[in-house]
């Protein structure tokens, strides 16, 4: 490979950096650009923060520059009125639909709950086929970023109104298939929804984001380091050891570039031992900078009814020293009050979603924590 240089990048931590600076993921966002430009709809998947937002915007980067209409949306909004409000008034931007679409007003804003629970529905339809009807030159990408949100909090309202969305982007995808393809985004909760619309998904081709490689985690790193004037005595050795603690996840190493700096300001300088002594600082902050507890957190919402046994699971996993098979965890069960609460079906089960979930890895028939900081985050949480 040739070598990169290093130029300054500035730390977003969180925010939307610059196209230029969303660095390894050209070869994949131009293999998706295929897929999608081929008639295929994709969905992306990946753990929080792997950069899947990110990888999307690299893709529409490419896809813009072939001239091709694109429609961006997140799903994260209070309610199902509001994204296709907000839908609406991309499509608007993007294709000069104004009056148009003024005259579907109405029924697009009533919200699926009310008196008018189809009408919606129908009006997210008819937006879309209407976006697709312009991709006869050149084909249309609608990218939705945070699907299972809204899925998740329509279904919880009403049972059946999450996977009704998902049902009605799948037919227009059917319908409409030769002007339009869709690139969708989520880190949790797609199967959870799925589950009650089967085959919601099935015509999508499914792309994992996850940590960067190595020699793309240390540029990022080093680039970082330029934007931040950061020296080390060892610059590339300190980027590898920063690349390493975050397991390659970009977000993890914006922050540790921002812890080093913080460091650097108290203490003058950072030794090549810094990037891992500032994880174990971040993992048992009061303040949880990475925002960890998360993983538990969000336990109640996806395993209703089985709380108490999904974290028992995840302790018996955190605290293993190896990989675990299901007789282990069904052994090491018995011995906690939750004994007796699952059949070995059930069990099997619940760890395929957890792994859905990204918090398990399978090696073969075992399975152990998928991420060293998300297993150290958990047990952290340990009192
Ligand atoms: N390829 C990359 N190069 C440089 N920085 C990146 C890259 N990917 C992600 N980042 C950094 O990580 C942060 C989180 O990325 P992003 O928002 O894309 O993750 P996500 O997977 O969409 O997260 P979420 O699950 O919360 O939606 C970004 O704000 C950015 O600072
Ligand atoms: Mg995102």
């Amino acid at each position: 490979m040739t070598q990169r240089p290093i130029r300054p990048i500035p730390l977003t931590l969180g925010g939307l950096p610059d196209v230029n600076d969303i660095l390894g993921r050209d070869q994949s966002a131009s293999d998706v650009e295929k897929l999608l430009l081929g008639g295929q709809s994709v969905l992306l998947t990946g753990d929080r923060r792997t950069g899947k937002t990110c990888f999307s915007r690299v893709v529409e980067h490419g896809l813009r520059r072939r001239g091709h209409p694109v429609v961006r949306v997140s799903a994260e909004r209070a309610s199902f009125g509001d994204f296709v409000d907000a839908l609406s008034r991309e499509i608007e931007k993007e294709f000069q639909l104004t009056s148009e679409l003024q005259r579907w007003e109405p029924t697009v804003k009533a919200g699926p709950f009310e008196a008018r629970r189809r009408a919606p529905i129908v009006g997210l339809d008819q937006l879309l086929t209407k976006i697709s009807e312009r991709g006869t030159d050149k084909r249309v990408v609608v990218i939705i970023d945070e699907v299972p949100i809204l899925a998740r909090a329509m279904e919880q309202e009403k049972p059946g109104a999450g996977a009704a969305v998902l049902d009605t982007l799948r037919r227009v995808r059917q319908e409409h298939g030769s002007g339009l393809s869709m690139l969708l985004l989520g880190s949790i909760g797609f199967h959870h929804i799925a589950k009650s619309s089967p085959g919601s998904l099935n015509d999508i081709t499914k792309e994992h984001v996850g940590p960067l490689v190595e020699a793309d985690g240390v540029y990022l790193a080093r680039c970082l380091m330029a934007g931040d004037s950061i020296n080390a005595i060892d610059p590339n050795a300190f980027a590898v050891a920063v690349h390493k603690a975050a397991e390659g996840i970009p977000y993890y190493i914006h922050h540790l570039v921002r812890d080093t700096r913080n460091h650097i300001g108290v203490h003058g300088f950072a030794a090549t031992s810094l990037p891992a002594q500032l994880v174990d600082e971040a993992l048992h902050h009061v303040d949880d900078p990475w925002n960890l507890r998360h993983y538990r957190d969000r336990v109640p919402e996806y395993y209703p009814d089985r709380e108490e046994l999904a974290y028992s699971v995840l302790d018996i996993f955190a605290g293993a020293t190896g990989a675990l098979g299901v007789n282990d965890v069904m052994r090491l069960l018995a011995a906690t009050p939750h004994a007796g609460e699952t059949s070995r079906r059930g069990l099997i089960d619940l760890i395929e979603l957890l792994e859905q979930d990204h918090y398990l890895r399978r090696e073969g028939k075992a399975n152990s924590f998928r991420s060293e900081i998300v297993r150290r985050a958990w047990m952290a949480t340990w009192r």
